[in-house]
């Protein structure tokens, strides 16, 4: 706790020396989320808010691609990731080439990529989306195209979930969340045996059985807006275990329970680890700005829908 409280108390201050902000994902531990973030919240609100700031300098605590969107959309400034590795298995599951390959196979479909993707993915592709907003990129993907059918990359899961919600046919990348295709019907049929009363809230990048057999599905941000909006008085969130920890004081009245699963990734960032990058100024994310420009294409036009 000495230690902990050190690092909180040395972070908020290099953040005024560096003028930095520290944007934070929902499934950072409770010391970063509660104790150093300037801003909280899902992929979609982190890619709002850095395109927002006036900070000279962005730490993002939170995955790769993230700290790439943060770049994308701020190529002048300075952008952090206190641990360069920490990756995701969506944004591994498809390279720019496999997205170019893509497009010769289904000339004139509109092709949609997940926020979970590389820099050089996001700049191959015509839209990007988030959880939060994928039904309404889909669909406007569609229409602007003027075809009946998207190309929705890399998350075969969120891309069939997404799909049950539209008319759109969505054709769907093999690629999966490694932290939610390990949640299962079984998993909710237990929670629910053991308390009736649960409410189960689900991420999309869950398999399909597993949101079919859940009360809600949606983005970090909108299973959090749920809890503080509904006030269940049990509630089993089926995505990374800090989410329910992060939100847990904010809603006294809720008992969060099992299951839920770790993201190794999204573990990597540490209170120490983010001291060491803003004392030292890296890892600095660097992007080709040719790269980015093209990038920012997909970015921003999913970011003007209203
Ligand atoms: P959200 O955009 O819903 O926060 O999801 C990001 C993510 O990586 C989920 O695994
Ligand atoms: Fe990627 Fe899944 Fe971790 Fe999110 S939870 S960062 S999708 S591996």
């Amino acid at each position: 706790w000495v230690l902990m409280h050190e690092d909180i108390s040395a972070i908020r201050a290099l953040k005024r020396e560096r003028d930095a902000i520290i944007l934070a994902h929902n499934y950072q531990t409770p010391e970063i989320y509660h104790g150093v973030a300037d801003i909280v919240g899902d992929s979609l609100a982190l890619a709002r808010e850095a395109m927002m700031t006036s900070a000279a300098v962005i730490v993002v605590a939170g995955v790769h691609f993230m700290a790439e969107t943060a770049k994308i959309l701020n190529p002048t400034k300075t952008v952090l990731i206190p641990d360069s590795r920490a990756g995701c298995s969506l944004a591994e599951s498809i390279t720019a080439a496999d997205v170019r390959k893509l497009r010769e196979q289904h000339p004139g479909i509109p092709l949609i990529a997940y926020v979970n993707t590389s820099a050089a993915v996001k700049a191959e592709v015509d839209y990007c989306c988030t959880s939060a907003n994928a039904r309404k990129v889909v669909e406007h993907a569609a229409a602007r195209a003027g075809t009946d059918t998207v190309i929705m990359l890399p998350d075969r899961f969120l891309a069939a979930n997404t799909a049950r919600e539209t008319k759109v046919k969505i054709i769907a990348w093999d690629g999966a969340c490694e932290v939610h295709e390990r949640f299962t019907a079984h998993d909710i049929a237990q929670v629910r045996a053991q308390f009736p009363d649960v409410t189960v809230l689900a991420h999309p990048e869950c398999p399909e059985e597993v949101v079919n057999a859940s009360d809600f599905a949606g983005s970090t941000a909108a299973l959090a807006d749920y809890v503080a909006r509904y006030r269940p008085a049990r509630v089993a969130l089926i995505t990374e275990c800090s989410m329910a920890d992060n939100i847990a004081a904010a809603n006294p009245a809720t008992q969060f329970v099992k299951p839920c699963n770790l993201c190794p990734h999204m573990k990597r960032i540490t209170l120490g680890n983010i001291r060491h990058a803003l004392e030292t100024m890296s890892e600095q994310v660097v992007i080709d700005p040719a790269l980015a420009a093209r990038a920012r294409v997909s970015v921003e036009r999913m970011l003007d829908i209203p």
